[in-house]
């Protein structure tokens, strides 16, 4: 176990620390080695070597940068490798974390480490805030490797991992395809999120304010610019959404009456795909099927479930439900955004048939539990804590299994107003 001073424990520390500066040793040797020959075979030799070595690094800065980059990514490892020992982080064998892979991310660097016998991700996880300051870093990020429990990721962060804007890459993007996984956020370890839409769904939550919108057009942006893919949005504030009706096939506003005419339309559709499908003898709708993927975005889902008339909403939330429980082999993806996370407005029923969830900033650990799943809250993954000043960001449950926070990218009016004009032009070919 770490941290143990037991004189049973056999602590090689000199093999050990050998092995760490293995790389330096073996080049000094080979330099040695080099110029010793070189002095065998002429007096001058060593000089005739240095000064080809120095031809070499002068004329090739490709190869000059590159040396440089491997030593900085040396050096380090080194430097953790130091604060593993000075925090005792040390296992059952006396040994201390291998550093295997070494990644310079946006945000600093990224290090796959291997763990001795005695140590686990929550040991170092629990060392993390000492390591840091030994570092003299940020912060320090522990991530466990989900294949293989001795490996973890340690994330040095060097610099703010959820800045204030983010640019879009859909800003530049000619063309989508939405049967492959999208960018859709950027992890405070500084790794790109993608999700993988085709076949999920996504609920979205999060207090006034906490950029669910935002995301929302993120996810419609990149929807938009393939035009294989067929739009229908609903819209309870009727101003977020509507910069993209022109490329919708279908936009509804604040009216529950033609939101539920919607929804029965899209279920005559789903049953029709169904009908084709199970006539062509396939089971769901592939990039191959002539049927593309269609993407159903609802803002403000509150209104439409907790407004008006009681037997409107009622009829809502069933034909919603269907959607949602019937839909993803037919290419439906519905992805829901609420203001109010609650259980009236999100009921469980209903959260638990989105695979993916994502929680925005909220008022409290049980609003993002609302969205999340119950628990996560106790395990440290509550919306609740994020800054309230942090606009955009959420802790997003997707593949993984485990809530990452991230920070979405910011589409302003007028990169908005472009995207739209350049899916509609595609779409009209
Ligand atoms: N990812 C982001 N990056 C930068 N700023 C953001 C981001 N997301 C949101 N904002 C800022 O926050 C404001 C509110 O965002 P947004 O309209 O998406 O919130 P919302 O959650 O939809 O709020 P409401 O529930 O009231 O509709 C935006 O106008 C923008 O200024
Ligand atoms: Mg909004």
């Amino acid at each position: 176990m770490a941290r143990s001073t037991s004189p049973s424990v056999r602590r090689p520390w000199s093999a050990t620390a050998i092995r760490g500066w293995r790389h330096e040793i073996a080049l000094s040797i080979a330099t040695f080695l080099v110029l010793f020959i070189a002095w065998l075979i002429a007096p001058w030799g060593p000089y005739f070597v240095l000064l080809c070595a120095g031809i070499v690094i002068w004329q090739r800065p490709d190869l000059r940068s590159r040396f440089q980059g491997k030593a900085q990514a040396r050096q380090a490892i080194l430097r953790l490798q130091a604060a593993f020992w000075i925090c005792m982080v040390i296992g059952r064998t006396g040994e201390i974390p291998t550093v295997q892979r070494i990644e310079i991310t946006s945000v600093g660097r990224t290090y796959l480490v291997h763990l001795p016998a005695g140590l686990h991700f929550e040991v170092i996880e629990a060392y993390a805030p000492e390591l840091a300051a030994a570092l003299g870093v940020r912060q320090l990020q522990v991530r466990p490797v989900q294949e293989n429990a001795s490996y973890i990721t340690i994330t040095e962060v060097l610099v703010d991992p959820l800045p204030a804007n983010l640019r879009s890459g859909l800003t530049t993007a000619q063309r989508v395809d939405l049967w492959m996984p999208i960018p859709f956020a950027v992890a405070d370890d500084g790794h790109v999120v993608h999700l993988g839409l085709p076949e999920h769904n996504l609920l979205m939550g999060g207090e006034p304010g906490s950029g669910k919108s935002v995301a929302l057009s993120s996810i419609i942006a990149a929807a938009a610019l393939d035009p294989s893919v067929s739009l229908t949005l609903f819209d309870g504030k009727q101003v977020e959404l509507a910069m993209w009706s022109r490329v919708a096939e279908r936009f509804v506003g604040p009216d529950q009456e033609a939101a539920v005419d919607a929804l029965e339309q899209l279920r005559t559709e789903m049953d029709l795909r169904y009908t084709s499908l199970l006539k062509q003898r396939q089971r769901k709708i592939t990039p191959d099927t002539i049927h593309g993927l269609h993407v159903i975005v609802i803002d403000e889902l509150a209104f439409y479930l907790r407004g008006g008339k009681k037997d409107r909403r009622d009829q809502f939330a069933e034909l919603l439900r269907d959607l949602v429980s019937r839909g993803r082999a037919a290419g439906f993806i519905v992805i829901a955004a609420t203001q109010k996370p609650s259980h009236e407005v999100v009921p469980t029923w209903i959260r638990d048939l989105f695979a993916f969830r994502l929680a925005m900033r909220c008022s409290s650990s049980d609003a993002s539990d609302t969205i999340l799943g119950q628990g996560w809250a106790k395990q440290g993954f509550s919306a609740a804590s994020i800054d309230p000043s942090k606009r955009g960001v959420g802790y997003l449950l997707a593949e993984g299994g485990v809530p990452v926070l991230l920070k979405t990218p910011y589409l302003s009016d007028d990169e908005i107003e472009a995207i739209a004009r350049r899916a509609q032009k595609l779409r009209a070919k």
